[in-house]
């Protein structure tokens, strides 16, 4: 696979007479991909009806003729403020009943079945008027679905979408009574046009209802965005992506990623080193203008599951960005070393966001490969250099993993529905296993939550996986390396109840959570060969092998052949000591790697990044500052 780099750009934002220019400097840097026309709604129809095409015909034809490849966007994140006229109550409603208002971006609710027809309606025009044009190379549906909080929607909209979604999956209210445990409280439905979103209740919702609204808003995403997959799909044979974002877990993005070719997402480092992390001041400080060293993998690993092996990062920031509390300015090298990274971990193209810093509106702040008076900007040499670099190295994938983490959506709205302790956050505990692993120089695949093959790997994990699926269980079962599942693993059924028999209930492995502890930040429980769990464990009745044991006695991981339940949230000590022996024991060898250092294989070549703002010092070489460092395997 040839790696590729691009950018994304808004014709509508500058004058015509720029555009060739602008088209003839891309191609000069050494682009491929120009990504265009996401936001551009209100241009493409000023009135409801009336299309304005002639601009992007030339804008196409501009870049097109130029040598460049196309992305093109559907526009379906802006609605023109008239659409508002149209649908009055098409806005999503936040959780206090407030509906969000015009002026940004992403003011629809997913369950508006009015907006929906409008979406199809501009996505058919767009597909039929370019779905054969040689230019466009590529789709991108939408644009960051879920960001700004814009999944879940307490609308009435949304109030009979969920409605006819329940009606559908539990067919009576009584199956429904029965699945929610509704008889508890006295909160049994007769009908289903009885039943209301789990907002605004006196004190919590039942967890079932809320998670069967979690699940419904999920499908609402998945739908949405099918409806345009199927609408490009009959007028063009490009490939279809959508730009997932970071930590943004409200829908799965396995179900929607289903319908697209592409997976690709929005690779903002030093934005969510800074507003999305629990990490230590003294982190933050010592990553300040690099970003963290994990985060970026770690999305990296997970798109190219949901992509299915194709991913791309659709917008990687090239300077400082305008929303995060603070927003630092990348040490020189980093535009260079995050493009080098993702193409480590497979990525297919690299496009810079955006080629030209506007100096209106929002994102006035926020940097681009040019500065506003087209002058390029620091990440403008550093994307020529990383052109340079991909002319040289051969096209080649990223390498197969050892070790796999299994990760799962729907875990994160149950923990987030039922924390039953403050800390208790799913994609901390999955992003802490996944550090583990990079702290000891491993690559790793991601997998879904309904993976049914695991024998590619010597090391599978799951911590935290609310419900384990019947293809994972069964393939555990005949799993023959060592697998590490908890804690809290299998703990609810579908339905959200506890399983009796009490979970984990893993194939062969005689142990029983008899109760759990949630604990504040600040009360570890030691284990007995070292570390601690913090926030969570569990309390284990067995007759099966203890392997460790928390320094009171109770047991801290139990196993059976290569199976093995771990019954607390291990910090980063503990972490590291059980991962190795787990690994090791399978014949992997580790490399402990010193902090912001890390690494990843292609099939031919040994990626070093350094995240640091020191050289680091690799005995037979040596790597700069925010430097990438490759050799041959
Ligand atoms: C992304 C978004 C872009 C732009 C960028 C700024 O979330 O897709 O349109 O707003 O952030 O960092």
């Amino acid at each position: 696979m040839k790696r590729t780099l691009g950018v994304c750009y808004y014709p509508e934002h500058w004058p015509e007479a720029q555009w060739a220019e602008d088209a003839a400097r891309m191609a000069d840097l050494g682009l491929t991909w120009v990504r265009i026309g996401e936001f551009a709604w209100s241009r493409i129809e000023p009135v409801p009806g009336k299309f304005e095409w002639n601009w992007l015909d030339r804008a196409i034809e501009t870049l097109g003729k130029a040598g460049l490849q196309v992305v093109l966007g559907t526009p379906t994140a802006t609605p023109p403020r008239w659409m508002l006229d149209r649908h009055p109550d098409m806005l999503a409603v936040d959780a206090q009943g407030r509906p969000r208002g015009f002026g940004s971006r992403r003011h629809y609710c997913f369950s508006h079945r009015g907006y929906r027809k409008d979406c199809a309606r501009i996505v058919t025009a767009l597909a039929e008027r370019y779905g054969r044009n040689p230019y466009v190379a590529a789709w991108q549906t939408d644009n960051e679905y879920g960001c700004h909080d814009t999944v879940l929607s307490y609308s009435d909209a949304a109030l009979h979408a969920f409605r006819d979604w329940l009606a559908q999956r539990y067919q009576s209210t009584e199956a429904l009574n029965r699945a929610w445990g509704n008889v508890f409280w006295s909160m049994e439905y007769a009908t289903f046009d009885e039943i209301g979103l789990p907002n605004l209740t006196v004190t919590e919702a039942n967890p079932a209802h809320t998670m069967a609204f979690r699940r419904f808003a999920s499908d609402e995403v998945a739908s949405f965005n099918r409806l345009q997959t199927e609408i490009i799909r009959k007028h063009s044979a490009a490939p279809i992506a959508h730009n997932y974002m970071g930590r943004i877990t409200e829908f799965d993005h396995f179900a929607t990623g289903a319908d697209l070719d592409i997976a690709s997402w929005d690779a903002y480092p030093l934005g969510f080193l800074s507003d999305r992390l629990e990490v230590t001041p003294e982190h933050k400080r010592r990553f300040v203008r690099q970003g963290d060293p994990d985060f970026q993998a770690f999305h990296h690993d997970l798109y190219r599951a949901v992509g299915r092996g194709r991913w791309w990062i659709m917008e990687q920031q090239p300077g400082p960005v305008n929303w995060a509390p603070w927003n630092a300015d990348p040490l020189p090298g980093m535009a260079r070393l995050w493009a080098w990274e993702a193409f480590a971990h497979g990525a297919e193209a690299v496009c810079y966001f955006r080629w030209r810093q506007a100096p209106f509106a929002q994102e006035q702040m926020h940097a681009g490969l040019l500065r506003p008076d087209s002058v390029p900007a620091q990440a403008y040499a550093e994307a020529a250099q990383v052109v340079e670099e991909l002319l040289a190295m051969p096209e080649v994938d990223t390498a197969r993993a050892d070790v796999a983490l299994v990760f799962d959506y729907a875990s994160a709205w149950a923990w987030q529905t039922q924390p039953q302790g403050r800390d208790f956050d799913y994609f901390r505990l999955a992003f802490a296993f996944y550090r583990g692993l990079r702290r000891l120089g491993l690559n790793i695949d991601i997998l879904p939550p309904d993976a049914a093959q695991l024998d590619a790997y010597k090391v599978v994990l799951a911590p935290g996986i609310a419900t384990l699926s019947e293809p994972l269980l069964a393939a555990l079962a005949r799993y023959k390396g060592a697998a590490l599942i908890g804690p809290r693993s299998n703990s609810k059924t579908v339905e959200f109840a506890t399983p009796v028999p009490l979970p984990p209930n893993l194939p062969g492995l005689d142990a029983t959570v008899a109760r759990v502890e949630s604990l504040p930040p600040d009360v570890p429980v030691p284990l007995d060969r070292g570390g601690n769990f913090l926030h969570w464990r569990e309390k284990l009745d067995t007759t099966g092998s203890v392997l460790e044991s928390c320094t009171d006695g109770w047991p801290a991981i139990v196993g059976s052949g290569g199976l093995r339940y771990l019954a607390g949230w291990p910090d980063d000590a503990a972490l590291d000591r059980i991962l190795t022996d787990l690994c090791t024991a399978q014949g992997l060898t580790v490399d402990p790697l010193p902090e912001g250092l890390r690494r990843r294989d292609s099939s031919t070549h040994r990626f070093w990044f350094n995240y640091n703002a020191v050289p680091v010092d690799r005995a037979d070489f040596m790597i700069p500052a925010a430097g990438v460092h490759w050799e041959k395997l």
